[in-house]
């Protein structure tokens, strides 16, 4: 779908569409000037003979009249005002673009009552309207073989009438909730993919391709570089694996080359099978979506080289697939990091920290002014939190701040964890400088304790998306977060 915005409020006329959102028991208010009194009087008939209210999640529809000179109108519920929240709002603007499903017409005007949402900044009602019309158009249609169903809200035209005011600043929010959406689709599409197309190889395609294109530069390590490298960590997750191993960098330069970069680390595991420690077979199907982080530091980057704000952003992705195979890596194996400390592998399913913790050395190289990873990293995270909220963990109190803000604006919100001294014992070894698992107590936060150990040289947060990255049952599929708390927190730390 198409959308733009406009000062002007249209004629009514044949082959025209208006969605109005009304505020809860102000169905009749007259606040819609710009309606004829006839088609006002109208719809207040065809509200009372429906009981139509205004709640949220319901609305009414007029097609054809000719009072309204045969355009359509439809009245979607806001809900009552002194509720409105952000929550209210995304779920009526998710069901009023359902209720354009059977719209014929080809262009849609979207109108909105002057309304403000508790906690929000100017903008946030468009930037979020933008989004949700993206995530709405999102389809996995590439494997599923229907007989090209069509979606009619595919090439229509949206436009939000504002009647008057500042046109420019909502063009402006409009792009920015369009570019998260691509963004999220994008990481949606890679989660959704089978693990046998999304392979290391294949995301690292997706970023070569996408840097061309938007122009940022990407660059892609192979096994014997890695090897050079010292990151025998990742290599021994992959070892098991017929699919290469793949490290991914990806660098945006928004502002002077000089100035330290933010730099996003994403968990790319294409499958997680469990390896040697081989995990249940009920439900393994989902491990594919193992590689979300790297699937979102792939979405945010998109969305951040087409806004193309003033700062520098890197995304580094170790890709990698956890097999059990005659050469995979044994319970009891010890390696040798490329920070120089030495992890006894316990458990092959604990794959997550053993390819981010070379990706955090590595990420040392840039100077980073802070470290965010970001990864499905344990089940006991989707324990603690579910899927309402990603879990957080820092070494930084300003930088854990700047984040929890970002979640609140971006309603893509975070939970804050410890990782406290007292954890860290959890870890101990009696062979290596670590184990890479800390027992069945506290399983995301000794997760996040053996990554801190690999983060000591910058500000550095890690977000456990096993929860939010994913849903499970009917709605069976990738969400696309954390791209928007990401962006957000780019966004707003350079004041675009
Ligand atoms: N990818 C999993 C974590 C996960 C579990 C993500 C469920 C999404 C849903 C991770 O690699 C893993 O297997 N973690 C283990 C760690 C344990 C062996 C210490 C876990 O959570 O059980
Ligand atoms: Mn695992
Ligand atoms: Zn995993």
């Amino acid at each position: 779908m198409n959308f733009s915005i406009s000062s002007e409020v249209p004629e009514l006329k044949k082959g025209g569409c208006f969605v109005i959102g009304v505020i809860q028991d102000a169905v009749t208010s007259n606040d819609k000037a710009y309606l004829p009194d006839k088609v006002k009087r109208l719809l207040n008939a065809v509200a009372a003979d429906a009981g139509f209210k205004g709640d949220v999640g319901k609305s009414i529809a007029v097609h054809s009249a000719p009072e309204t000179q045969g355009c359509s109108i439809i009245l979607f519920g806001l809900g009552p005002k002194d509720k409105i929240s952000k929550n209210s709002y995304i779920a009526a603007i998710n069901h009023a673009i359902d209720s354009l499903q059977d719209i014929v017409s080809k262009e849609i005007h979207l109108m909105l009552p002057e309304l403000h949402i508790p906690g929000t900044r100017d903008g946030w009602k468009t930037r979020q309207l933008a989004l949700l019309l993206k995530l709405k158009s999102y389809r996995f249609e590439i494997i599923k073989n229907v007989t090209s169903k069509t979606y009619p809200a595919h090439n229509k035209k949206l436009v939000l009438c504002i009647g008057g005011h500042n046109g420019s600043g909502e063009t402006r929010n409009m792009r920015i909730g369009d570019a998260i959406g691509e963004g999220c689709n994008l990481a949606r599409e890679l989660g959704n993919l089978p693990p046998n197309i999304c392979t290391p190889a294949h995301l690292a395609h997706t970023a070569t391709g996408i840097g061309k294109n938007l122009k940022f530069q990407t660059r892609v390590f192979n096994e014997g570089q890695l090897k050079n490298m010292g990151m025998d960590a990742l290599l021994a997750v992959s070892k098991g694996s017929v699919e290469p191993a793949k490290f991914i960098e990806m660098i945006y330069t928004g502002t002077s080359k000089n100035k330290p970069p933010i730099v996003l680390i994403g968990k790319g595991v294409t499958f997680d099978s469990g390896g040697i420690s081989i995990k249940p077979s009920s439900g393994m199907d989902e491990m594919k979506y193992d590689m979300s982080g790297a699937g979102s530091v792939l979405g945010t980057l998109l969305a951040i080289s087409k806004l193309k704000p003033p700062v520098n952003v890197v995304g580094l992705i170790p890709a990698v697939e956890n097999m059990p195979g005659g050469k995979a890596t044994r319970p009891g194996d010890i390696v040798r990091t490329k920070s120089g400390q030495t992890v006894e592998i316990l458990n092959t399913d604990a794959e997550g920290r053993l390819i981010l913790c070379d990706a955090l050395t590595y990420a040392e190289k840039f100077k980073p002014s802070a470290v965010i990873d970001v990864a499905t990293l344990t089940g006991a995270c989707v324990v603690a939190l579910g899927k309402i909220a990603t879990g957080l963990f820092s070494n930084s109190d300003e930088l854990a701040e700047e984040l929890s803000d970002a979640g609140e604006n971006s309603w893509d919100r975070v939970w804050r964890m410890p990782v406290w001294d007292e954890y860290q014992t959890q870890l101990k070894s009696n062979f290596a400088d670590m184990a890479n698992i800390g027992g069945r107590e506290a399983g995301s936060v000794t997760a996040a304790c053996f990554l801190s150990r690999f983060a000591t040289k910058f500000p550095w947060a890690h977000l456990d998306i096993a929860g939010t990255a994913w849903n499970s049952g009917t709605n069976k599929g990738s969400t696309g977060r954390p791209v928007p708390l990401l962006c957000e927190f780019i966004l707003s730390r350079c004041g675009f």
